[in-house]
């Protein structure tokens, strides 16, 4: 077992100081097992040392700090969320050291950087302690990760060109490691031919790229530019470090997720209540076990983990089609709740209130999870169900492997507030065997699965 203690003292300083720098600028230090805040003519203020635990949220297979991450923060407004992105990183049990551009150090400063990642910041490529300490050659291959967050137009123009004139540019030419930027800028920088060029080639030269979103912009114009959420990078890092370290690493998971939307007319539609938090944690914590993992799903409120291929449909039909295509899978995991029935014909244009038949004719939707189980060259090699029931769960459940054809089923008993809810209670029903698990969180029931489908395919292997 790992011990924890360390780094959950350590994120709840960071969860501390990040706090306080989000209130608004102030200084805020680290003394000892206190840390003391103090905004600009105010008295300080002191919080004593943090107490209980604090979660660990990470899912790397890997022990705490064995992983690396090397972050240049880059010129932007944005570079106030790279201070959580740090936070986050750490609470996963990763590692950050930073680079902090001069542009980027008038918008955060190397102590809040230095404060959360723990480390020595570097900015100057001409500074010859740094360079004695650590060369920047050393800095850029010491990293098991390197990630631009904000990676700023000019950063990203360099990084396509192979201009080397700062740390930052220079570590981003000299590293063999992978890279991951998240863009942020002007929506009219972004859009520029210039910069989708530079897109273009750090794609092709191997680049991941994460966001950037849509939306408001601290410019006042409205459009793609901000930089992705921190959780979203932090997802994008966990997938590009666990897909060479975790247990599922080479393995293509194909997950189906929400419900299916069956239209009786173009404004009317037939479907559920399913809300794809189960689906989705699952798929994340597929993707955090190394897996590639192709993630179909119907309509929800949720946005897909930047972890995962999102495929997104409406119908059964699609969805089964999207999942065919993805096909070879090494598991299949069927979390959508897929419409069993839909209207016979669906009207091409809205029907009138005086029009509309009282009686909607049903027609039987395709078993997807049947018809991926069903034997054949194709067939993944572990298929999983899910059944939701409100009575008599072990019973029901068990007939529905025979009934569909798959390996395992996964039970839920949705009397209660399951669907849309943040917690499930399962039973993990084999064809040898069951386990109960106790009511936990929707990831954790996520990351319990992801566990299993590892172990069983290893056991396959
Ligand atoms: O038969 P029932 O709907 O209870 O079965 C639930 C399981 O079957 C779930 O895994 C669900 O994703 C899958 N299913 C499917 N296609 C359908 C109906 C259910 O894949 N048309």
């Amino acid at each position: 077992m790992r011990d924890w203690a360390v780094a959950d003292a350590k994120n709840r300083f960071s969860e501390l100081i990040t706090k306080a720098l989000e209130e608004g600028p102030q200084r805020v230090t680290r003394r000892g097992r206190r840390v003391v805040v103090q905004a600009e003519g105010e008295a300080e203020i002191t919080h004593p040392a943090p107490t209980g635990r604090v979660e660990y949220a990470g899912h790397i297979a890997q022990p705490a700090g064995a992983l690396r991450v090397l972050l240049i923060i880059g010129g932007g407004i944005a570079a106030y969320k790279s201070l959580e992105l740090i936070r986050l990183l750490k609470k996963s049990g990763i590692a950050v050291r930073a680079i902090l551009t001069p542009a980027g150090a008038h918008f955060v400063t190397p102590l809040s950087v230095g404060a959360l990642s723990e480390d020595k910041v570097y900015g100057d490529l001409f500074d010859l302690t740094d360079e004695a300490e650590m060369g920047h050659i050393e800095l850029s291959r010491s990293a098991d990760l390197v990630v631009v967050a904000p990676a700023t137009a000019d950063l990203m123009a360099k990084a396509a060109n192979g201009i080397a004139n700062d740390l930052a540019s220079t570590a981003l030419l000299a590293t063999d490691k992978r890279v991951l930027m998240a863009p942020a800028m002007n929506v009219r920088m972004w859009a520029h031919p210039a910069t989708q060029r530079n897109l273009r080639r750090l794609e092709a030269d191997g680049v991941t790229i994460v966001g950037p979103d849509e939306g408001a912009m601290a410019c006042g114009e409205f459009g793609p530019g901000r930089m992705a959420e921190p959780a979203q990078i932090r997802d994008a890092i966990i997938r590009l470090l666990s897909n060479a370290a975790g247990p599922l690493a080479g393995a293509h998971a194909l997950v189906t997720a929400g419900p299916t939307v069956e239209p009786i007319d173009p404004v009317r539609f037939l479907s559920n209540r399913s809300s794809g938090k189960q689906g989705y944690a699952i798929a994340r914590a597929l993707a955090a076990a190394g897996a590639r993992v192709t993630l179909v799903s119907g309509p929800v409120a949720l946005a897909a983990p930047s972890s995962v291929d999102a495929v997104h449909v409406e119908t059964a039909h699609e969805m089964l089609a999207a999942c065919q295509a993805a096909l070879p899978a090494d598991v299949f995991v069927s979390v959508a709740a897929v419409a069993d029935w839909r209207p016979e014909t669906s009207a091409a244009e809205k029907i009138k209130k005086g029009q509309a038949a009282r009686v909607i004719a049903l027609t039987e939707n395709p078993d997807i999870l049947a018809t991926l189980a069903k034997p054949g060259p194709k067939r993944p090699r572990l298929v999983i169900g899910f059944a939701a029931e409100t009575e008599k769960l072990e019973a029901h459940a068990r007939a529905k492997i025979a009934q569909k054809g798959c390996d395992w089923i996964v039970a839920n008993d949705v009397s209660g507030d399951v669907m849309g809810g943040a917690e499930n209670e399962v039973v993990l029903i084999r064809r040898d065997g069951e386990e109960r698990w106790p009511r936990m969180g929707k990831d954790a029931v996520g990351a319990r699965l992801a566990t299993a489908i590892a172990d069983a395919l290893r056991a396959r292997d």
